[in-house]
């Protein structure tokens, strides 16, 4: 009796512990929740959340709650890559939602692809993010096509014919978009006056300004993120220079127009949705968003919930949660009907869908055209 009874004793916590892992499916998330790039780690999380909570409260995946791991990245690269190896190897999470920032997503996905776990991006841009491997994947489009939008919308739109150029060197999102702009522009019969750079953490962008200021530019293209484009805007407007201001996607944060001010106002970016929209997708997605957190969501809260959603629909597929299952599922992903439109992912495995141009006005963000692929 003494002898069952002690064994009873061993072998009760084990069951209790194997019975509550059996419960839940684990799934990573990182981003970066403080530091400069701190609203994309943010918001992200949020739209993740408010996705896992409507899952859970309607049963879950397989029957299993969903246990969300968040860390910060704390905008830094190698912070990225040391959370995605601590989500695989301590938190044995099933797949990972991973970073918004290109560079974070390029240092961490291969350790992902490595242990053959799944890896979707919400919002990373970057063409080579993806060509790490099979098991990363992207529910955004990429930014070959976002370059080429804002090459047309200035072009086209704006009749734009001189242009200059000022990129974070050390961001390989904002080289990259800044490449792709340039190459679409010239095509389009424009000419770059001059191409600058500047580096993420820069508070004094005088010099450069000045220089674009001498040349004339019918337009300034900055594909960089919101806290530096901020400042660019204030300083261009000091100098007295009236161009309007160009971006993509990096601009989307409520504390670009907090930095920037009035001189961020009336300047346009590419973006991913366009919170004017009358989709009731997006509708019930802004209210249900809005009742959680009391605040409209930018475009990151809307690609981090579809990219939840469409991660949870693949495991709720899958045969089993193994890495390579849940992969399979994801490469099948076809129609999705998501807050940020219609997705499919390619044999590549990103998302082929169509941008929209915004205008700042204050807090507002106005919307002004689609362009499709
Ligand atoms: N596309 C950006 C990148 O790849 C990240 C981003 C997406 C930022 C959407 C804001 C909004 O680095």
């Amino acid at each position: 009796m003494k002898r069952l009874l002690l064994s009873l004793v061993l072998v009760l916590p084990l069951l209790a512990g194997c019975t509550k892992k059996d419960n839940v499916i684990t799934i990573g998330e990182y981003d970066s929740m403080s530091g400069s790039d701190a609203t994309f780690g943010l918001s992200s999380n949020k739209g993740v959340r408010l996705a896992f909570d409507e899952i859970n409260a309607a049963g879950g995946i397989k029957g299993k709650k969903v246990d969300l791991k968040m860390m910060d990245d704390q905008g830094k690269n190698e912070e990225a890559a040391s959370a995605v190896t601590r989500l695989i190897t301590s938190n044995k999470v099933v797949a990972i939602i991973g970073g918004v920032a290109s560079g974070r997503s390029k240092a961490s996905a291969p350790i992902a692809q490595s242990h053959k776990v799944p890896f979707v991006s919400p919002a990373s841009t970057n063409p080579d993010v993806t060509k790490v491997g099979d098991y990363v994947f992207r529910v955004c489009f990429i930014d070959p096509f976002q370059g080429l939008v804002m090459a047309k919308f200035a072009s086209e739109n704006l009749k734009v014919k001189k242009a200059a150029v000022l990129r974070d060197v050390k961001n390989d999102y904002s080289v990259g978009l800044a490449d792709v702009f340039v190459q679409e522009f010239k095509k389009r019969g424009g000419e770059i006056v001059t191409d600058l750079s500047y580096q993420a953490g820069d508070i004094d962008f005088k010099a450069q300004l000045t220089q674009i200021r001498s040349k004339n530019p019918d337009a300034i293209y900055v594909p960089g993120y919101y806290t530096e484009v901020g400042l660019i805007a204030q300083q261009a407007r000091q100098l007295g220079i009236k161009a309007p201001l160009l971006g993509g996607d990096g601009w989307d944060s409520d504390k670009l127009s907090e930095i920037g001010k009035e001189a961020i106002n009336g300047n346009y970016y590419s973006n991913h949705y366009t919170t004017e929209s009358t989709d009731p997708a997006v509708t019930e997605f802004i209210k249900k968003f809005k009742a959680k957190y009391n605040e409209t969501p930018d475009a990151l809260a809307a690609l981090g919930y579809d990219a939840a959603k469409i991660l949870a629909a693949a495991i709720e597929r899958a045969p089993d949660l193994s890495g390579q299952a849940i992969r399979d599922e994801l490469a099948k992903t076809k129609d999705f009907a998501g807050v940020t439109g219609k997705i499919t992912l390619n044999e590549n495995r990103d998302a082929v869908k169509s941008a929209v141009v915004i205008q700042v006005d204050g807090k507002n963000r106005k919307f002004i055209t689609t362009i499709t692929p």
